[in-house]
């Protein structure tokens, strides 16, 4: 069996198993949550229909109806305008495999022609300041909005796209994007947003002007204590101020694995790490502890040890990370059941590597324990849910609509986002091409 096969396999798995997992009651209390993205999606879809028949009034019939309908969906999907004269042209020209530059991009075989019409449409300044902006923002805060302004989270998922910079480490690399030197007068700095609100307001084009930098030196850590997006300014803000770490746990599991902590409520592992703080008989019952708080708080609380030194200080605006100590908050209320596990390190284990939710696809040749941040945030980042949840997010955003592997299994969508994470996994983990993959993908529809 090639190694394509035994990946296309697990991705398969992953989505045959997140499938059994949902079902109606688990969904209840996010009924409201749905619901609110839902009406945006209307909104969204409506007003996109608007402009493509403004659009198509003001066409005149075209050579090749087909591939110029085409290339236009292309673009707008994926830059939010419609191309310029030219643009379409080399689109179309790409379509009918007669661009010469699609011999740079580099297409996974599918559908070569197209696949090119979208990288060219990726050079759109739009994709990076608007569709990425937005794709991106809704991670960094806990409504999940998507209005907020421009952050160092934000900024490093935009310029890791740009630069074809290996997706996988999005939770474990020392990464971040700022500003080129001079192009707001405010600098990057660890403990407030001006940079970015500045590169905001100033309307910067951050495909041009966004540069790599180590997030060490503008977070002022070091450099083995930072673990990519995680411990950006922005996550720390909305994540690790006061609380108790989980929330870090939560937003990645809703962010970067697609699925709430509902969902991987898992009560048969051995509840030996749950913290002091979780009562074990609470409001005078064990069975609530036996079987609803240690379903989540088992797995949970042996990976949020790996926070154990970090903490937002409100007072500084900054991260602050305390190396070799353990903060105040990991024993908060450590009398609710003294017995429980008092967090001595940031020694980090999943558990769920075994049990129902080994089918999230941790990969074999990581150890699935470590110290700190950043090896938890390559166990995450290296799993076949974290892959799988990028090209599901990618699909929403591209296609507008989530891809049809609920209730209704919708065939096409199911082989394309399996193919889709296959070439994502296998080809270095570029996200462009999974932007690029999927417009292909919904280009018809
Ligand atoms: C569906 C998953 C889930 C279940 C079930 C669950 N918890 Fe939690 N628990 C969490 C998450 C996630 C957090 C972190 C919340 C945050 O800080 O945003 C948390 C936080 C806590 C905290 C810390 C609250 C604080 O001060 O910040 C305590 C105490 C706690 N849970 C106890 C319990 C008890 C007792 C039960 C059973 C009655 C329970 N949990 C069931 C997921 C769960």
């Amino acid at each position: 069996m090639s190694a394509f096969t035994v990946t296309g396999q697990r991705v398969w798995q992953y989505l045959a198993a997140g499938l059994k997992r949902i079902t109606t009651d688990e969904q209840i209390d996010m009924n409201n949550k749905i619901w609110t993205k839902l009406m945006d999606d209307v909104l969204r879809i409506m007003s996109r229909f608007a402009l493509a028949g403004l659009l198509a009034a003001a066409l005149v019939a075209p050579a090749n109806a087909g591939d110029s309908e085409k290339a236009k969906r292309i673009h707008d999907r994926l830059a939010g305008v419609p191309p310029t004269a030219i643009v379409l042209q080399e689109m179309e020209d790409a379509l009918a495999g007669t661009n010469p530059e699609c011999s740079n991009f580099t297409l996974s075989g599918i559908d070569n022609g197209a696949e090119c019409a979208a990288y060219i449409a990726m050079k759109n300044k739009d994709f990076y300041n608007v569709t990425l902006k937005n794709f991106a923002a809704t991670w960094t805060n806990r409504d999940q909005s998507v209005f907020v302004p421009l952050n160092d989270y934000i900024a490093t998922v935009i310029g890791m796209v740009r630069d074809d910079e290996p997706f996988n480490e999005l939770l474990s690399r020392d990464i971040t994007y700022v500003g080129r030197p001079g192009v707001v007068s405010t600098a990057p700095s660890g403990s407030n947003n001006d940079h970015y609100q500045q590169l905001e307001d100033n309307n910067v084009n951050l495909r041009d002007e966004l540069q790599f930098s180590l997030q060490s030196q503008v977070n002022n850590l070091p450099a083995n204590a930072t673990a990519g997006v995680l411990t950006s300014r922005a996550a720390s803000e909305s994540f690790f101020v006061a609380g108790t770490n989980r929330a870090m746990f939560r937003f990645t599991m809703l962010n970067h694995f697609c699925n709430d902590m509902e969902q991987l409520h898992d009560p048969a592992l051995t509840p030996d790490r749950i913290r002091q703080d979780v009562s074990r008989s609470p409001g005078g019952d064990s069975r609530l502890f036996l079987n609803n708080c240690i379903g989540c708080h088992t797995g949970m609380d042996p990976m949020t040890q790996a926070f154990a030194y970090y903490n937002y200080d409100e007072n500084t605006g900054a991260l602050q990370y305390t190396d070799g100590v353990v903060q105040a908050k990991y024993f908060n209320n450590d009398l609710n059941f003294p017995q429980g596990y008092r967090t001595p390190d940031d020694h980090w284990d999943n558990y769920w590597r075994s049990g129902q939710n080994a089918y999230l696809g941790f990969d074999n040749a990581l150890p699935g324990s470590g110290d700190g941040a950043k090896s938890l945030g390559a166990e995450l980042g290296n799993s076949d849910a974290f892959a799988v949840c990028q090209v599901k997010k990618v699909f929403k955003a591209v296609c507008l609509r989530d891809p049809d592997i609920g209730d209704l299994v919708d065939a096409g969508d199911s082989n394309a986002v399996s193919r889709i994470t296959n070439t994502f996994k296998t080809t270095g983990y570029r996200l462009k091409q999974v932007f690029a993959d999927t417009a292909v993908h919904c280009m018809g529809q």
